[in-house]
């Protein structure tokens, strides 16, 4: 049976099969996922303004759930799982942080799409929150997600010891603000129509994109332990995944239609913003997604960690995806 946690159950530590030795091609990434994402999904359901709770006022409830649930691929709290298997964490505590990251992302979607920034209509194949609800609730669903993060990672029980919930805020709070996320977002409004140099575009993207998936990698290593070795290593993996998973939102833009991301396509070319694909087109930009991927899987190879099956899985899976 999987551990209770405020009425989430949470993943066992550990199956059998990730117990298995270190062999890419024996593990099943969609198994494990499919276990680890009925979890989240729970979690996030009941987390997030859950109507059996006191509900939170005038609509902005319906708009915070309407952002978070039924869509998206959950990458981060993924990563988050993964680095805690990788570090024999307790999954149990990444839960928190794995949920705590997904509301972050869902926070920044909602204002990204917002018409002060890029104006978009289509969010994981439905209306985005500002054209559902109104700007206005949008902006403050994106706010109340944003401190909801927070909530969640200092649960007021002994759950999880002071000194990590204090680790998980500070890694979350410094991939979201003016250090991470917020800052790359500002630097992507403010060079549309510029050509950036590679220097300022793997800056940009290292801030928007890379922050927060990093993080995630982080947060898991966080609830286990790891020589500081091995934590290098993961910082790496995770920046080097961090980037390549922004090359191949711009490659996406380009080549994918909208009943595939479900989110408009060519949006990138159409608000002139500078892309891996702008500077350097297409071919190269997803070569350089798969050089990227060569040096997050030798980033894990020289973690000496073991249990890296789902860690190198999803770095595999986000490089060649196709949405
Ligand atoms: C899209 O992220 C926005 C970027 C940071 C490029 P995802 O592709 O992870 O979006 P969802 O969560 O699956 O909708
Ligand atoms: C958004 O980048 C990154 C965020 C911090 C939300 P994009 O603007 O390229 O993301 P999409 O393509 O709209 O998902
Ligand atoms: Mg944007
Ligand atoms: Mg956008
Ligand atoms: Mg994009």
């Amino acid at each position: 049976m999987f551990p209770v946690i405020n009425g989430v159950t949470a993943p066992a530590q550990k199956t059998t099969e990730l117990n298995a030795p270190e062999h890419t091609s024996l593990f099943d990434l969609g198994a494990w996922s499919a276990v680890q994402l009925a979890v989240i999904e729970r979690a996030l359901s009941r987390w997030v303004a859950s109507p059996s709770d006191a509900p939170a006022p005038a609509g902005l409830g319906d708009a915070m759930r309407y952002a978070v649930l039924d869509g998206g691929k959950r990458l981060r709290p993924l990563l988050v799982m993964a680095a805690c298997d990788a570090v024999n964490g307790d999954a149990s505590v990444a839960l928190r942080p794995s949920c705590a990251v997904e509301l972050i992302h869902a926070y920044s979607l909602v204002h990204d799409d917002m018409p002060c920034m890029d104006n978009d209509v289509l969010r994981r194949g439905k209306p985005t929150v500002h054209v559902q609800f109104g700007e206005a609730r949008a902006l403050l669903a994106g706010d109340a997600l944003q401190a909801l993060a927070f909530e969640l990672l200092t649960p007021d029980d002994a759950s999880v010891d002071a000194r990590a919930q204090a680790r998980l805020c500070r890694l979350l709070a410094q991939a979201a603000g003016y250090q991470g996320m917020a800052g790359g977002q500002a630097i992507d409004l403010a060079s549309v129509g510029l050509p950036l140099t590679s220097a300022q575009l793997h800056e940009m993207h290292r801030l928007k994109t890379g922050a927060l998936l990093q993080a995630s990698v982080m947060m898991g290593a966080a609830c286990g332990s790891a020589s500081p070795a091995a934590l290098d290593a993961l910082r790496d993996y995770g920046a080097a995944i961090g980037l390549a998973f922004q090359v191949v939102d711009d490659i996406l833009d380009v080549t994918a239609d909208v009943a595939t991301l479900g989110k408009t396509a060519g949006k990138d070319a159409a608000q002139d913003k500078p892309t891996f694909v702008s500077l350097m087109g297409l071919e190269a930009s997803r070569c350089y997604a798969q050089e990227l991927l060569a040096k997050a899987l030798d980033s894990l190879q020289s973690s000496q960690l073991e249990n890296t099956h789902a860690l190198r899985a999803l770095a595999d899976m986000l490089v060649n995806r196709q949405h």
